[in-house]
């Protein structure tokens, strides 16, 4: 674990890509320096802003102002806030928007905002004239940790979430904490199970640093005059970054970053991926799921479990399968982990752990263990 960052100067992290290499800046304020650092990248470029109403109404005028500053040539296309947005209309709206903006294969596409904003600017990105660059602006702490670096984009189908999408890296991610002030405490929580997530996948000192200091990450420098927000930013950025220039197209390794996700959206699938259970709070409790079947499989030598879901229910996550807002049982989360196209050969694919920080994928897992976990869970 590298030192925790002491100064206010922005941290940078590369993600390392060979020739679609890119600097992912991360710093309190930087959204300032927007326009001057897509002139740096693109000089003469025109650039078009993609955002939601949410974040509009917040950070938009900010966005400009640092566009126009370096004498860009600016445009806004704002969709409605929320997840709705990831489909085919809002696709076709964006595009359409884009080319209407006279957006050019030398312009950038600015994705300013959550995941969501991220996905679907960047798969339009992707798609329009062949491919436009994209610079990637998130605005919530998912985004910033997770969704806005290592290039998936995406739409949702009827058939599924995230099914319609494309590899797609931007040239630039900028991660300015100071926007994550003005999220709501519920969504920086909820991205926080994915930052826990870096530390207890491969590094148990940053999980450490996390039980010790989470209350001056969610605090932000602002209030504790600690840089501790931006330090676990950088740290699971950096995990993230390390993954995805190891297996960029997740042949292998990038599936460790799904510690959690396996029992977790089939949570999220049984409560309809509303409101009612946010991604966040789903990985939350798959996390604690993960750690608490490896212990049932033998392959956790002390119990561990316990320490991850004291954390995690200290900063405010669901740890407990019983705190999930909708009824369910065994059978039903089965049938959604199975649908979650994991299974082969009657086997389930679960990333498993052998200790904080010491995850592995595990490609034969006996559905009917699992199944009996998940009913022991749900009735003790
Ligand atoms: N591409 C990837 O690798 C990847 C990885 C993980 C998740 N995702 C996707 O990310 C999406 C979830 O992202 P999310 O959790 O950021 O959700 P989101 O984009 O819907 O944002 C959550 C809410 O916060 C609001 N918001 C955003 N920034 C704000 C700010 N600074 N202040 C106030 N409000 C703000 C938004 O308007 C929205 O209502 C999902 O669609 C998921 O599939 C993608
Ligand atoms: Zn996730």
């Amino acid at each position: 674990m590298t030192a925790p960052l002491r100064t206010g100067e922005p941290t940078i992290v590369e993600v390392a890509l060979g020739a679609r290499a890119y600097d992912i800046v991360i710093g309190r304020g930087l959204l300032a320096e927007l326009g001057s650092r897509i002139a740096a990248l693109k000089p003469g470029a025109a650039a078009a802003i993609v955002t939601d109403e949410t974040v509009a109404a917040r950070h938009l005028g900010a966005a400009e102002a640092a566009l126009g500053a370096a004498g860009i040539r600016a445009t806004s296309i704002i969709v409605p806030p929320g997840e709705a947005s990831k489909s085919w209309e809002k696709l076709q709206h964006v595009c359409d928007r884009l080319l209407d903006a006279r957006i050019e294969r030398s312009d950038v596409v600015v994705a300013l905002g959550g995941g969501v904003v991220g996905d679907l600017a960047g798969f339009a990105a992707a798609i329009l004239r062949r491919g436009l660059d994209v610079v990637q602006v998130p605005t919530t702490l998912l985004a910033q940790v997770d969704s806005s670096v290592g290039g998936k984009t995406g739409i949702n189908s009827r058939h599924g979430k995230n099914l319609v999408g494309a590899f797609h890296q931007p040239i630039l991610v900028i991660a300015d904490t100071a926007l994550l002030d003005t999220l709501p405490a519920r969504d920086f929580r909820a991205g926080y199970a994915e930052v826990a997530k870096f530390g207890l996948l491969g590094d148990a000192g940053f999980f450490t640093w996390l039980e010790a200091n989470w209350q001056d990450v969610f605090a932000g420098g602002s209030s504790s005059g600690s840089f501790a927000r931006e330090h676990a930013i950088a740290i699971a950025c950096r995990g993230k970054a390390a993954v995805v220039a190891r297996d960029e197209r997740e042949t292998g390794d990038r599936a460790l970053l799904n510690l959690g996700h396996t029992f977790g959206h089939a949570f999220e699938a049984a409560a309809g991926f509303s409101e009612k259970l946010l991604h966040g709070e789903a990985v939350a409790l798959g996390i604690v799921c993960a750690f608490e079947f490896s212990t049932r499989l033998g392959l956790l030598p002390t119990n561990e479990a316990g320490r991850v879901a004291d954390h995690l229910a200290a900063v405010g996550l669901p740890t407990h399968i019983r705190e999930m807002p909708v009824r369910t049982d065994a059978d039903a989360l089965m049938t959604l982990i199975a649908q979650d196209k994991k299974v082969k050969r009657g086997k389930l694919t679960f990333i498993l752990v052998r200790g904080i920080g010491k995850s592995f994928v595990a490609s034969d897992v006996d559905p009917g263990e699992a199944r009996a976990f998940l009913d022991q869970k749900l009735s003790g």
